[in-house]
Formats: structure tokens, sequence, C-alpha cells
């Protein structure tokens, strides 16, 4: 079969990389025969369970979703009743990325904080604890947090354990969004159940799409009386897979001999480079430190569309001139010296000298 696809690699995001040959090795594998349906008495998800289990080092409970946005809902859903909010940093996929979808599920509000390098700290959440007992308030119920975060920065063990104090202190509950997070427990050089489980986080969307997956995420409750029920509101979620087997034998295969790890670490160490080479070009600068697998990076806007032909990435923010160059599990030395030589290239051409943005 002839397929009209480009195989040409890039930046835009670590969802264009395509899948890790052991997992790909585990579908071909789990696809031969005949296997349960749902999960349901599949030996598979026992398998699987325990090993999320023995990563957080937690008696968690873990149920699979097709996808992010899923994972996302499904646990802001799970978490707040529809006259609760959710406190999110502005620029959270949550708020941002998810088509009104959170809003729609859970009925509750998202109460918003600006927040440059996309964290957010107890104190500004401090403000929103005024409405509670006011019953023409919404009232806070849960924080949530990326991690890593959608501008490329890391939360640190520390900021985490305070926003789960601050959480628990005033009665509610904090929510990782983990689309990135092997990419954080990597730039932190920390174990996940440093980062999760002892820090005190209730839920975690735990990620896999964007670190070498096919498809497929994980909702990780670690105080099982927070899950009640969770599978039913899966269910009605839309995100129960028939064909479970698929995405359990992905996270078997993702945690096995901790390919998460090594995935996340040639992610993060190819942005390293790829921000050192690129602010080491006169007139080319970065925008924010690298923490993880993203770069963000001043261009002068000339260069950005031919530079885009060369290697598609995304501009992040056009009244800047700033653009989001993500790494993935498969960047390569050669991609990354291959786009630096082409932006090299065109800041050298006479006609491309830097325009201030
Ligand atoms: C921070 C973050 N959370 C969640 C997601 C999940 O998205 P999706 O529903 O596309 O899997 C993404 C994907 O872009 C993301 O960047």
């Amino acid at each position: 079969m002839q397929f009209n696809a480009s195989y040409r690699k890039g930046f835009a995001s670590d969802n264009w990389s395509g899948v890790s040959p052991s997992v790909m090795e585990a579908l071909a594998e789990v696809n031969k025969g005949h296997h349960p349906s749902y999960g349901e008495k599949d030996p598979l998800l026992d398998q699987a369970q325990e090993a999320f289990r023995k990563l957080f080092e937690s008696d968690c409970q873990t149920f699979f979703v097709y996808n992010g946005t899923g994972a996302n809902v499904l646990a802001v859903q799970q978490l707040l009743r529809s006259w609760e909010a959710v406190v999110a940093p502005h620029s959270a996929h949550l708020n941002e990325d998810e088509g009104g979808a959170p809003e729609k599920f859970t009925g509750g509000k998202i109460l918003t904080i600006d927040s440059d390098d996309g964290k957010i700290k107890p104190d500004q959440v401090v403000p929103f604890l005024n409405s509670i007992g006011f019953q023409h308030h919404v009232q806070p119920r849960l924080i949530t947090i990326s991690q890593s975060t959608e501008m490329g920065t890391v939360y640190s063990i520390q900021e985490i354990k305070e926003l789960a104090e601050f959480a628990h202190q005033n009665k509610m509950y904090l929510h990782v969004d983990g689309a990135r997070i092997a990419n954080a427990a990597v730039a932190l050089g920390c174990s996940l159940a440093e980062m999760i489980t002892q820090t005190g986080v209730d839920v975690l969307s735990f990620g896999g799409t964007k670190n070498g997956l096919m498809f497929g995420e994980a909702v990780v409750f670690f105080d099982k009386k927070l899950a009640a029920g969770f599978e039913y509101s899966r269910k009605q979620g839309m995100q129960l897979a028939s064909k479970m087997r698929f995405i359990i034998v992905q996270f078997l295969a993702y945690l096995e001999q901790e390919l998460w790890k090594k995935n996340a670490g040639n992610a993060n160490q190819m942005a390293q480079l790829l921000g050192r080479k690129l602010a080491a070009i006169d007139g080319i600068s970065l925008s924010r430190p690298v923490e993880a697998n993203g770069v963000f990076a001043i261009l002068p806007a000339e260069i950005i569309p031919k530079l885009q032909e060369a290697y598609f990435f995304h501009v992040w923010n056009e009244s800047k001139c700033e653009v989001r160059l993500m790494c993935s599990f498969d960047t390569s030395l050669e991609d990354v010296d291959g786009l630096v030589a082409k932006a090299k290239n065109l800041m050298l051409n006479d006609q491309n000298k830097p325009s201030t943005p």
C-alpha cells in the first residue's frame, strides 16, 4: 500500500514522532489471536496495574484511557461537583486546548491564574479561598498543574509538595497533568514516586503518547477512595477502549526496562543541545530556559517560514517572534545539527538580517 505521507522529521510537537520500536513489537505480539475485551478479567491488566504500583511505590489504582484530554477531563470530573471549580494556570492544556470538554463534562468552572512560566504557587491560589462558603460563588475544590508545563518548565519536588500541602489544608485536591511527566522526572533526576507519591499528589494523568506510545494515557489515583465509580464515568466519557489490550501492552513495554526514562532522556538531551546551539547564533536568543524537551526561541521574523520549510515547528507567540521547538524520543543529533545549520545559513544571508520583532 502507498501512503501519501511525509516522513520528514521536525520539531512541531512530541506527538509528531512515531512509536518506539519495542512498543510496536508489543502491539504486534498482542495482535496474535483473541483476547478479553475492555480489560475485563484480563491478566495483562493486573500486570499493568502492578507495574504502576511498583513505579509509584504506592497502592495506587490505574485506569487506561485513549488520550490526554480524556485523562484530564475524567480526572477533574471525578473530583468536582458542578458547583465546584478547578484552579489552573491560564496556559494549562485543560484550559486552553481541550475545546471546552472540561466545562462540558464537569459542569464546573476553571479559575485561571496568569503565569509567564506556566507554573503556579500556593500564594496565587489564596485569593480564590475567599469564595469558600459563599453561596454565590463556585467553590474551589481542585488545583491542577502540568508537569512539565506547556511552557517547557518543570516544577521542583518542593514546589509540588507545597501545592499539595496547601490544597489539602484547604480541603482541595491536587491533580497533575503528566502528558510530559517522564521528561520532568528525567530533568529533575528523581523517581516518579519521589515526584508524585511522596509529594502528596491525589490524581495524575500519566502520559505516554508524547514519549513513544502510539496512543494511550492512564489516570492514576493515589487514594483508592477517590477512584470510586471511575470505571463508570470512563465508559460514560467514551474513554473505555474495547480492545483495551492494545493500550495495556504499550504501557507494559513503556515501563519495562524504563523505556520511558530512556526516551525522555533523549528528548531532553536533544533539547539542551538544540537550545545551546541556537543561542550561540548571532541574532537568535532563547526566550525561556530549556528545562525539559521544549526549546523556546526568538527568531528574526524573516527566517521563520524558511526554516519551517526545512523543519516544521510552531510559532508560539507571533508578536514576539517566539517559536517552540519540541524534541522527541527519536530526535537525533543529525536533526538538531540540520536545523541549526539551516538557521545559521538563513541568518548569514544578507536579506535575512535580523529585524526586531
Ligand atoms: C500538557 C498537555 N496535556 C495533555 C495533552 C493531551 O492531549 P491529547 O488529548 O491530544 O492527547 C497535551 C497534548 O498536547 C498536552 O500538551
